[in-house]
Parts: structure tokens; C-alpha cells; sequence
């Protein structure tokens, strides 16, 4: 294997391909690991091939941080992993500097202050800091109801909200439906006040409308909350919500991930990336980043939301189709023989 990746490297001008290796659906199922995915480290490490070819693990999961997933990762699959070899839906939120200082709300499940204040942002509140402040918001339902009548409570004032961060599939979507609709109306980040414009920035971090757990088919995803709040938004006001988003299949995600495996193949004494596999079950975020990417070649594998029935997407078609990861990895594997 050796000798074959110096040949590699010769062909490519010392530049080395990377894997960038997609999470639910391809290594895990909800909290099961997949035998094909412990298998797969399993033939890499063998082969020594882990310590020669930079790859990363990519996903549109998130709710934790990098470094405990990459604690995680190392766990189920047997193999050491860095939280340098980590991209998650919300990592990209590192580079949106100009939020360091405002007061953001972080919605989504997971220790959320805690990972905002990871990437530097100082001054974040959450749904229950919300709720604290404006007790009447959660009206709706009837246990809330009882107890606000019985014990009324007393305000606990936040200042208003500058910024949304939606970093994870959230909860209570009701709740959360009608405070971010309160706050995207509002003038100045107060619910209650009013203005025929938006003024508050709202960042997604995965557009997934759907995706792969242990139940048989597809659960939904963050993709489906914002469908969602985007109706409403539209039903009300009758314009546009506007909104950025991260994670895969955008580029700032591709970006992200690109740069990290760059620098790790620098660091493995290459003098770049050449091109990198990206293993998904995803079509419509997997492939279609890979697929978007000059130096992308996308790997679908069958383990996850794509359909076992097609022979390839049709929307978004993979250059390699494979049953799951093992087979994913043996194919680039043949890439080094
Ligand atoms: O919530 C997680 C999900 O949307 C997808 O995760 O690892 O398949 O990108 P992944
Ligand atoms: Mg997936």
C-alpha cells in the first residue's frame, strides 16, 4: 500500500486524496454503530492506510461539541479521532465573528451555550431564558396555563435578541414557532413590538428535511422546522423569511471541511488535498456537495435515507453507488492499489 500511495503521489504532484466520511445513515444508525462501519476502520487501520490519507467526518448532526463527538467517533469506531476531524452543522458558525458580542438566541437541543461559547460567542439566551422573560409566551398549553394561575411569576427580564441561531433539530416546536415568529416580526428584537421589515438575522445550521435514524423510514429533520417557520412567517406577514444557511450541501460547509483536510494532509507531509471522496446517504446534501465540488467524488451508500429500490438518484446521481461504508472505503482503497 505503500509503494501504491507513493505512486499516487507521484501522479498527483505529492497532493493526497482525503475521505470525508457523512455520520447518521452511513456509521450510525440513531445510537446503533453499524457493523460495516467498525469493519471499514477496521481494514484501514490494517492497512495503515488511517495515517496516510487525511479524511474528516462531516455531518449535519450536531447538539454537542466537536470534541466530544470526535470522543464519540473514536469510541464506536476503534480508531483515534481528532475534534480537528470534525465538521458539524453549526461549526461553520465559528467564522460569523460580527455575532462574538450581540446577544444571540441559540435554538436546538444539546448544551448549546456551551458549544456557542466554544466558537466565542459571548452573550447568548436560550427558550428557557425566553420563557423566564416573557412567562404569558407558552399560553397555548394548559398545564402552563394552571400553573401561571396559580403561581404567577415574576418576569426575568433578557435583553433583546440581535441575532437566531437554529443549531440543532429543536423540541417543542411550538414553542419555538411562535417565539422566533415574535422575534423575526418585532422591531427590535422585543417580542411585542412590530415592523412591516425583518430586521433580526436567523442562521439554519442543517437544511436536512429528512434523515436516518433507527426507525425504518426517514424521520424529519431541521430542514422540515424551517419549512415550517418560513410558512407561517409567509402566512403572516406575506413576505420572504430570509435566512442563511450552513451545513451540507453548501459550500460554506464544503469550504470548511475542505480547508481542514487540506492542512491535515499538509501536516501528513503532502503538499495538499488533490480530491476527496464524500461517503453519504444522502442525495440531496451528501452528492449534491460532493457533486457541486470541482475536486468532489461522491460515494451513496444504501444504509441510510437514500432509496435501497433505485439504482442511483435521479436528481442528484453519485458517481459510485455502494451497499454501505466497508464497500465505500474497499472502493477507494482501490484507488491506493
Ligand atoms: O440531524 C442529523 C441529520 O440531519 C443528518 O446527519 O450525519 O447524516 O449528515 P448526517
Ligand atoms: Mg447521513
Amino acid at each position: 500500500a505503500a509503494a501504491a500511495l507513493q505512486q499516487q503521489q507521484q501522479q498527483q504532484g505529492n497532493r493526497a486524496p482525503g475521505i470525508l466520511f457523512d455520520i447518521d445513515g452511513v456509521l450510525i444508525r440513531g445510537n446503533t454503530v453499524l457493523n460495516e462501519a467498525k469493519e471499514a476502520f477496521q481494514m484501514l487501520s490494517k492497512r495503515h492506510l488511517l495515517k496516510n490519507i487525511p479524511y474528516m467526518f462531516v455531518t449535519n448532526g450536531g447538539g454537542t461539541t466537536e470534541a466530544h463527538k470526535a470522543h464519540q467517533l473514536s469510541k464506536w469506531l476503534h480508531v483515534p479521532v481528532s475534534e480537528k476531524q470534525v465538521v458539524l452543522s453549526h461549526t461553520p458558525l465559528r467564522m460569523y465573528e460580527q455575532y462574538f458580542n450581540k446577544t444571540v438566541l441559540l435554538i436546538g437541543q444539546g448544551p448549546l451555550k456551551e458549544i456557542a461559547a466554544s466558537y466565542g460567542f459571548q452573550k447568548t439566551l436560550d427558550l428557557d431564558d425566553m420563557r423566564k422573560a416573557f412567562p404569558l409566551m407558552d399560553i397555548v398549553n394548559m398545564k402552563v396555563r394552571k400553573q401561571l394561575k396559580s403561581h404567577p411569576p415574576t418576569p426575568i427580564p433578557v435583553p433583546p435578541v440581535e441575532a437566531i441561531f437554529v443549531m440543532h433539530d429543536p423540541l417543542e416546536w411550538e414553542s419555538c414557532l411562535q417565539v422566533l415568529i415574535d422575534l423575526l416580526i418585532s422591531k427590535d428584537g422585543v417580542p411585542g413590538t412590530l415592523d412591516s421589515k425583518q430586521h433580526i438575522p436567523i442562521i439554519f445550521s442543517n437544511a436536512d428535511f429528512l434523515w436516518m435514524a433507527e426507525h425504518p423510514q426517514p424521520r424529519f429533520g431541521q430542514g422540515a422546522f424551517r419549512l415550517c417557520l418560513e410558512a407561517l412567517y409567509k402566512e403572516l406577514t406575506g413576505r420572504d423569511l430570509l435566512y442563511t444557511q450552513l451545513g451540507k450541501p453548501f459550500g460554506v460547509t464544503y469550504d470548511y471541511a475542505e480547508k481542514l483536510l487540506n492542512e491535515q494532509a499538509q501536516k501528513l507531509g503532502y503538499d495538499g488535498l488533490s480530491y476527496f471522496y464524500m461517503v453519504g446517504d444522502n442525495p440531496r446534501s451528501d452528492v449534491r456537495g460532493a457533486n457541486s465540488r470541482q475536486n468532489g467524488r461522491s460515494v451513496l451508500v444504501r444504509t441510510g435515507v437514500f432509496s435501497p429500490h433505485l439504482d442511483n438518484d435521479p436528481s442528484d446521481p453519485a458517481h459510485f453507488v455502494v451497499p454501505h461504508v466497508r464497500d465505500a472505503v474497499q472502493l477507494v482503497m482501490r484507488h491506493f492499489d
